[in-house]
């Protein structure tokens, strides 16, 4: 049936009956609210790109923690400033680590609120990646690349620019890998030490292959069978992550993460990410970032039937804030906005820098 019979905005016309027939709604029973904990004590530091995040030290990490649990929202995800780093990472698996205190103390203060400690090893080693680090030559000899270069610049025209090329082409090559079996073991160290101090998640946001059979391997070995994973499975190489890095000073000293996190052009791969990390034990998994990715998010929902997490990341975050300052957007129609088009899109956990505030405005 078709106009005039059908007019879709019969159901707009009042507040009442377009909330009748709202098909998604938000709560703050789904937010997760990202912490920074940090060494020292009464420490509120603000992070320069996100206003309104703060390096906390554990006191005031408890006093965030019973704020947000007061406006309804009922998990946290904890990173942690080390005092020290190093190249294994003490800082992550260390019984007395910064999480950890911060994870005891808050179990002690707000026993109820829902603790997700993250694991990666990028905040506490002294190159900033998220697994150990080997110095590597690349596989190809050097002749191959130079050969492989050279066709390319004479296909461009410029034989002179054969040697130039392959000197450039050399320089590409990486000089150091991220290895990945031996890092699965610290991976493992960390979770196992996070649980033993009261922490109720365990959510690797590494990337490496095969980390979340060896989380759920060591925790039920350790007897935290009944410790459920939240596997960052769909982990894209993202730009959007900036702010976080200044807030968690955990830029990579050296290249970059691709080696690792997924190609923001893949969404087939997205899949096949999510259904290995089922298959190894995740009780569920995330999209990470999230706005720029709603189709995976979709996809995901569509197809797999663990709960999906989404992450509002810190560049979604910041550029909200960024706008919201200039007065070029309605600061809290935005937030609830972008995160009802998360939850839209099939996200019923959603890790967001504005839990808080999106409470409030929800209340
Ligand atoms: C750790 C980690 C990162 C984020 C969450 N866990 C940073 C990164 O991968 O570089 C990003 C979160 C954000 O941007 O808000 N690996």
């Amino acid at each position: 049936m078709a106009f005039p019979a059908t007019r879709l905005r019969r159901l707009r016309r009042t507040g009442a009956l377009r909330s009748m027939v709202r098909e998604t709604w938000l709560t703050p029973e789904n937010f997760v609210y990202p912490l920074f904990v940090c060494p020292g004590d009464g420490v509120r530091k603000e992070v320069r790109s996100m206003p309104g995040v703060f390096n906390l030290s554990v006191d005031e990490t408890v006093k965030e923690a019973r704020e947000a649990h007061s406006l309804g929202v009922p998990a946290l995800i904890l990173f942690g400033l080390p005092e020290k780093k190093d190249e294994v990472a003490s800082g992550a698996w260390d019984e007395n680590g910064i999480v950890q205190r911060a994870a005891r103390a808050i179990k002690a203060e707000v026993p109820e609120m829902v603790v997700i400690g993250d694991v990666c090893l990028c905040e506490y080693m002294s190159h900033g990646h998220c697994g150990v680090v080997r110095s590597s030559h690349g596989p190809r000899s050097v002749g191959a690349a130079a050969r492989e270069a050279s066709v390319v610049a004479v296909k461009r025209g410029g034989v002179a620019k054969a040697a130039d090329a392959a000197a450039a082409k050399l320089a590409q090559q990486p000089e150091y890998e991220i290895v990945n079996d031996a890092t699965l073991e610290l991976l493992a160290k960390t979770s196992v030490s996070l649980a033993r101090a009261g922490v109720d998640v365990i959510a690797p946001s590494d990337m490496m292959d095969g980390r979340v059979g060896a989380i759920r391997k060591a925790l039920d070995e350790a007897r935290f069978e009944n410790t459920p994973i939240l596997s960052y499975a769909a982990k894209f190489s993202s730009a959007f992550y900036g702010p976080f890095r200044e807030a968690a000073d955990s830029a990579p000293q050296f290249g970059d993460r691709r080696s690792y996190q997924m190609d923001g052009a893949n969404i087939r791969e997205a899949m096949r990410e999510i259904a290995l990390d089922i298959e190894e034990g995740a009780d569920m998994v995330m999209v990470k970032p999230a706005m720029p990715y709603l189709d995976v998010i979709a996809a995901a929902r569509e197809r797999f039937d663990v709960p999906i997490a989404a992450y509002q990341v810190s560049g979604e975050y910041a550029m909200i804030e960024a706008a919201a300052r200039n007065n070029w957007i309605d600061r809290d129609r935005v937030i609830l906005e972008s995160l009802t088009s998360i939850r839209r899109a099939g996200a019923s956990v959603i890790v967001t820098y504005h839990a808080k505030e999106a409470a409030r405005l929800l209340s």
